[in-house]
């Protein structure tokens, strides 16, 4: 199966040693118990204000031990009988490279892609915009294309409660920094909770870190630097060489955040156009479609382990949705272009490695109001909604970056298939330049005949609108270098 198998931790290590959890953010190691964020983006105005409100901050930052704490008292609520949602707030807080050269801190950590900005990544990322005078500017929200130097993310059990907590957040740090973007996101209503816009279950696969979390099976386990520098497993591409990191940077992770908008009645009306023809007449050939797209039907089971109708009650068991492989050679069950497989491809790559740089913690939310009866009737978008798309990695050229551009943007990927796989039918976005010029299908989505294409049309169902990479240090790096 999908290996767990087992490297002893420290072998590659720069640094070894037991991790101290109260030093380490909030939702890096294990997710924040969430029904809503409030993300808020600033710049720094008074350098020396901020740094003496944000000393004075430090002990209300999340970090994984009060996280852990928090869903404890949960629990306990819950096994108590008591009713409604604890009022837990956990509050973090992560910077850009320019936030840190703004703070005098010299941005020294050594990722080039943190250093320039995601905005000098957009159109490689195949981010859709316009060039003039050889300068390319993506169709993103404006805030998104000038300086950004800090989030705040506020995570809690209602959207009244975040923005309060944002209120009190800002208060405290007053008037040293000016607001440039706020977005509050929350999960779906009712039995949509956990599920993105397009109506799937989200968050269900994420690799454990090594001696930190325990995974489900299938879950599969990575060395902790894969997601926190310094540590063993932060190793330089394709090496067991560490990368150099300066000690404050230590237990740190990078965030990469997109700001993605979802065309969900494009999407839905796509799957009713394209819908497959079904052997089960209780499964609905659009829904099958969808499941093929993603790799998962809705509830979140996988098309591996169910191909042809959804189970729900599989979705729901953590001890066995991510408990499979994928057929290398067939995509009879799993379109190679499927977004989880493009994105996580398991066997595909050969054995999975506890180093494997190419794994990601994702933690984003869903954002903005249901799909309405009008924008149904005319299956068209009229309100922004979408994903606060959110992954936390060590390094961002080998983790979201290359899950974004060498493989879901890329229509060879995964090499060495009897087909060619096509785009992920998701997130891939084709890139001008590349070898995917124009392409925008994919093949296999059909079980009876894997080597038919679907193109997916020329209207893409993921809108970026804005992003930043940001570095969430420890709490000891803020204490003795950012706050100092
Ligand atoms: C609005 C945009 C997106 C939507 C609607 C979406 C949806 C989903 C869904 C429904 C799943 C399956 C549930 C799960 O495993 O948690 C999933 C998994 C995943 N997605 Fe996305 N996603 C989006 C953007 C992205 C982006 C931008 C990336 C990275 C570049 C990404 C990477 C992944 C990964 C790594 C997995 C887990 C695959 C696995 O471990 O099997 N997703 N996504």
């Amino acid at each position: 199966m999908s290996g767990n198998a087992q490297k002893p931790v420290g072998s590659t290590a720069p640094t070894t040693g037991t991790i101290d959890t109260s030093n380490i953010q909030g939702d890096i190691i294990s997710q924040i118990p969430k029904k809503a964020q409030a993300l808020f983006f600033y710049q720094i105005k008074d350098v020396q204000g901020f740094k003496q409100a944000l000393a004075k901050f430090i002990p209300f930052i999340a970090t994984e031990t009060s996280v852990a704490k928090g869903r404890n008292d949960i629990a306990q609520h819950k096994n108590s009988g008591a009713s409604g949602l604890l009022n837990l707030k956990f509050t973090t807080v992560s910077f850009s490279s320019k936030g840190l050269v703004k703070l005098g801190v010299k941005d020294d950590i050594n990722d080039a892609s943190f250093t320039a900005g995601q905005l000098a990544d957009a159109q490689s990322l195949g981010d859709k915009g316009t060039t003039q005078n050889n300068v390319f500017e993506p169709d993103w929200l404006f805030p998104f294309k000038h300086d950004i130097h800090g989030l705040f993310s506020i995570c809690g059990p209602s959207v009244q409660i975040v923005q309060l907590e944002l209120l009190a957040v800002l208060a405290h740090f007053h008037c040293t920094i000016r607001e440039v973007y706020k977005v509050v996101g929350s999960v779906r209503p009712g039995a949509e909770d956990g599920h993105e816009h397009f109506g799937f279950n989200d968050g269900i696969s994420n690799p454990a870190l090594d001696g930190l979390s325990v995974g489900n099976p299938g879950d599969d386990t990575v060395d902790p630097g894969v997601v926190l520098l310094g540590r063993p497993g932060d190793n330089q591409p394709g090496t067991t060489t560490p990368v150099q990191r300066p000690s404050w940077a230590k237990d740190g992770t990078f965030l990469a955040f997109r700001l993605l908008n979802q065309l969900v009645p494009e999407f839905n009306n796509f799957l009713a156009a394209n819908a497959l023809k079904t052997s089960d007449p209780s499964v609905s050939g659009s829904d099958l479609l969808g499941a093929r797209l993603v790799g998962r039907w809705k509830s979140g089971a996988p098309i591996m382990l169910t191909p042809t109708k959804d189970d729900p009650a599989l979705g729901a068991n953590t001890q066995k949705r991510n408990d499979f492989d994928y057929d290398l050679l067939s995509q009879v069950k799993c379109p190679f272009a499927a977004h989880i497989r493009k994105t996580y491809p398991r066997n595909d790559l050969g054995d999975e490695s506890n180093d494997d740089p190419h794994r990601i913690i994702r933690r984003g939310i869903a954002f903005g109001p249901e799909v309405t009866p009008l924008e149904k009737a005319s299956q068209k978008t009229h309100f922004d909604r979408g994903l606060l798309f959110v992954s936390l990695q060590a390094n961002l050229q080998q983790g979201f970056q290359f899950l974004q551009k060498n493989w879901a943007n890329n229509a060879n990927f995964a090499f060495g298939k009897p087909q060619q796989p096509g785009i992920d039918a998701i997130i891939g976005q084709v890139v001008s330049g590349n070898d995917n010029v124009g392409v925008r299908s994919l093949s296999g989505t059909n079980p009876a005949d894997a080597t038919a294409s679907l193109s997916l049309g020329t209207t893409e169902w993921i809108v970026p609108k804005g992003g930043e990479y940001f570095f969430v240090p420890s709490i000891s790096a803020l204490k003795g270098t950012i706050a100092a």
